[in-house]
């Protein structure tokens, strides 16, 4: 996955090296619920981080432009499949 996520998540257990900064992401979904809400939340939160946490250390990706909205979107999609190794 591109815009080094990993260097403050845990996202899935196969990947070893992962920062801590963040809080583990490992299954985000499957802990939350597969909603719309919690989709709502995690796409928000990947676009602009701070309208939820003012002086969050994470990116603010699609504020600033870091990723597109389609690659928010897939990025939304990897943390709310069922199927994702995230969530397994
Ligand atoms: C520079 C470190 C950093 C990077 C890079 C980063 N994050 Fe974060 N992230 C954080 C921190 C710190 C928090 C917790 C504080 C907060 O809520 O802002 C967080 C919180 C989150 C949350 C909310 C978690 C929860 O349990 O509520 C999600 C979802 C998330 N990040 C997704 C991502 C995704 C997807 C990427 C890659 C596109 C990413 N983050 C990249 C630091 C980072």
């Amino acid at each position: 996955m591109g815009a080094n996520c990993y260097a403050c998540h845990q996202l899935t257990p196969q990947e070893l090296s992962f920062g801590t900064i963040g809080p583990s992401l490992y299954q985000f979904a499957k802990l939350r619920g597969y909603g719309a809400d919690t989709q709502r939340y995690a796409y928000g939160k990947i676009f602009n981080a701070d309208a939820f946490a003012a002086c969050s250390t994470m990116p603010r990706f699609g504020h600033n432009q870091i990723l597109t909205e389609q690659q928010i979107k897939d990025v939304t999609a990897l943390l709310m499949d069922p199927q994702s190794p995230v969530n397994k």
